[in-house]
């Protein structure tokens, strides 16, 4: 539908629209109103007061009354850069209707052509071109004029964190999603920001880098075949029960036919073994811990 609204629709639609940020802040209200009814005065200029306008439509006409009232202290407004300019037209049809000037992905990625090419992995409301659904278009009291903060914000659609009973990842647990997920779209699956070891050893040191020899999986930056990057029922974040994992991959006839097994009674492999690193290639842990074994 291409055809212009008429007017007093679209001026019924701004009033509601500024009657239900009145008392937020002034400056906004005035924009709009001078955006869709001329000739409204600017705000009363200065730091002491701040104006408070309640529109209100008279039919065809509308009249606007100011009130001065204290400005309200808060949080900061952070305003767009194009609607801080006024410059309503970068997305919007006309300045007598609020609808967008085309999809909204073509208007934002306008001036956000850092965007394109889009990458190959792209987190659905992105693609969808669902900004609205994180962005404020106009101003946000939050970066990025999120919504919300960036800590609550995938709660929105995703399950909400909830405390696992073995353990559960400290960024995972305080909502720290974006230091390991890009919101928008990545050349890696599941959206991470890096492939493998190296979004892992964001954080944790390289406990690679300088051992002799490397568990194969922890090498290749398989992390999560082993361990869940969020929460889980096991303790240390492990995607089965420590005792059960290593045979996801290790054959039993192989395991029972190793030497080192002939009398390992009720050991337990990682009393043994560590996961990820070793002094030789059985990746055997130290001495002391072997000799600290239940008998058996
Ligand atoms: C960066 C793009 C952008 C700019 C610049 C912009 N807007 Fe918007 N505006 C939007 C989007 C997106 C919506 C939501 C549209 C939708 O839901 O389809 C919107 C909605 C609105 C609405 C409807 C009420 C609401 O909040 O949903 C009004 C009124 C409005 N804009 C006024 C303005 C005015 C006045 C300016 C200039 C001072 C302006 N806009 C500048 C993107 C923009
Ligand atoms: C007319 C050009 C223009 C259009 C159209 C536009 N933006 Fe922007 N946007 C800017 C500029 C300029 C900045 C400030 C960039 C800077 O400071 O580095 C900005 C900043 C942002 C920021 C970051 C704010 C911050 O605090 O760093 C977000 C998020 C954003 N825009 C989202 C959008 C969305 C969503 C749309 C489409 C609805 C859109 N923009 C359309 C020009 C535009
Ligand atoms: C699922 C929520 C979500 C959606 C949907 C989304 N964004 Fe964002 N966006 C964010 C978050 C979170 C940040 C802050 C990124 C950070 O902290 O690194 C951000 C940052 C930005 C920035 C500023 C930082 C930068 O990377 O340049 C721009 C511009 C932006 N978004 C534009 C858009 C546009 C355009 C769309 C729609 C096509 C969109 N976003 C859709 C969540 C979203
Ligand atoms: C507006 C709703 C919405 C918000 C907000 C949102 N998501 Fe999503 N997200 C989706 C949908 C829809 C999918 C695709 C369906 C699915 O896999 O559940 C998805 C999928 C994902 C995926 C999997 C992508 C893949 O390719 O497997 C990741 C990772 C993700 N979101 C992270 C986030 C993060 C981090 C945030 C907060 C910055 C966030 N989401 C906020 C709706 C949302
Ligand atoms: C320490 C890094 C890290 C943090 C923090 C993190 N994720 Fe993830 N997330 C990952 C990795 C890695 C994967 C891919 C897992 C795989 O391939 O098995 C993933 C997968 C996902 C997926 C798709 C698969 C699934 O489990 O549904 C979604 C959705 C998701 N993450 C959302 C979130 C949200 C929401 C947050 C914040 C509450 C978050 N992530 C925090 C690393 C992280
Ligand atoms: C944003 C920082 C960050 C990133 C990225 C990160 N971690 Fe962590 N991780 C932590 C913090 C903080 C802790 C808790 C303190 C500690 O044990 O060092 C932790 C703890 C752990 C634990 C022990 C959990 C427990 O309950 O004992 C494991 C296992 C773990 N991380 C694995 C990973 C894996 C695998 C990756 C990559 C997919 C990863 N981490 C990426 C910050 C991070
Ligand atoms: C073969 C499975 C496996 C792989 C692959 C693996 N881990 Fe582990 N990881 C474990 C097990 C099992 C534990 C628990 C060790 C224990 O309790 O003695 C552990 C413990 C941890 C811990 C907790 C710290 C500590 O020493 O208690 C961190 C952090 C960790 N792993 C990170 C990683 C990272 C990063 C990678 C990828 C480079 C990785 N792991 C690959 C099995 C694995
Ligand atoms: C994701 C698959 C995977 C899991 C899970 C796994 N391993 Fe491995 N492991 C391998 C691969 C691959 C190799 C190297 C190839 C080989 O020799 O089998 C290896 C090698 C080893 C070696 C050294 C043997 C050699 O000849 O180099 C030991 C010891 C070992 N694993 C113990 C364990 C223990 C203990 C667990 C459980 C905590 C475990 N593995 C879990 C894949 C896995
Ligand atoms: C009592 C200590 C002990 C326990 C418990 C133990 N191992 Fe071993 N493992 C060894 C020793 C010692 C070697 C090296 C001797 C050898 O070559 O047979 C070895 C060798 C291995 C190898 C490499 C040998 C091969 O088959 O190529 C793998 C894989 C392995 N163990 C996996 C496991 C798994 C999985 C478990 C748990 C089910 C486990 N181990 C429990 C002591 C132990």
């Amino acid at each position: 539908m291409n055809q212009p609204k008429p007017i007093a629709i679209l001026a019924a639609g701004a009033v509601i629209g500024v009657t239900l940020l009145a008392g937020c802040q002034s400056p906004n209200q005035q924009k709009w109103l001078s955006f869709f009814f001329d000739g409204v005065p600017k705000p009363a200029s200065g730091t002491a007061t701040a104006t408070n306008r309640t529109a209100v439509a008279t039919g065809p006409t509308t009249v606007s009354t100011t009130v001065a009232v204290q400005p309200a202290k808060g949080p900061v407004w952070i305003e767009h850069k194009p609607y801080m300019q006024n410059d309503c037209m970068a997305c919007h049809k006309s300045q007598f209707s609020v609808e967008m000037k085309g999809p909204m992905k073509e208007v934002c990625f306008d001036c956000h052509n850092k965007f394109l090419p889009v990458p190959k992995y792209t987190h659905q409301p992105f693609a969808d071109g669902e900004c609205k659904s994180c962005h404020d278009p106009h101003y946000s009291t939050n970066k990025f004029l999120l919504v919300k903060t960036a800590k609550m914000l995938c709660a929105d659609c995703h399950d909400p964190v909830v405390a696992a009973p073995k353990s559960i990842h400290v960024p995972y647990q305080d909502g720290e999603c974006l230091s390991c997920h890009d919101p928008h779209a990545s050349t890696n699956k599941s959206l991470v920001l890096k492939t493998g070891k190296s979004l892992c050893f964001d954080c944790h040191d390289d406990f690679l880098a300088k051992a002799k020899y490397k568990h194969d999986p922890a090498d290749n930056g398989d992390c999560v075949s082993c361990h869940n990057p969020h929460a889980s029922e096991n303790k240390s974040l492990l995607t089965k029960d420590a005792q059960k994992l290593c045979f996801d991959c290790h054959e039993e006839k192989d395991i029972a036919a190793a030497k080192g097994h002939a009398n390992m009674g009720k050991a337990l492999c990682l009393d043994c073994h560590d996961p990820h690193v070793g002094a030789d290639k059985n990746l055997l842990k130290p001495a002391p811990s072997m000799a600290k074994l239940p008998p058996h």
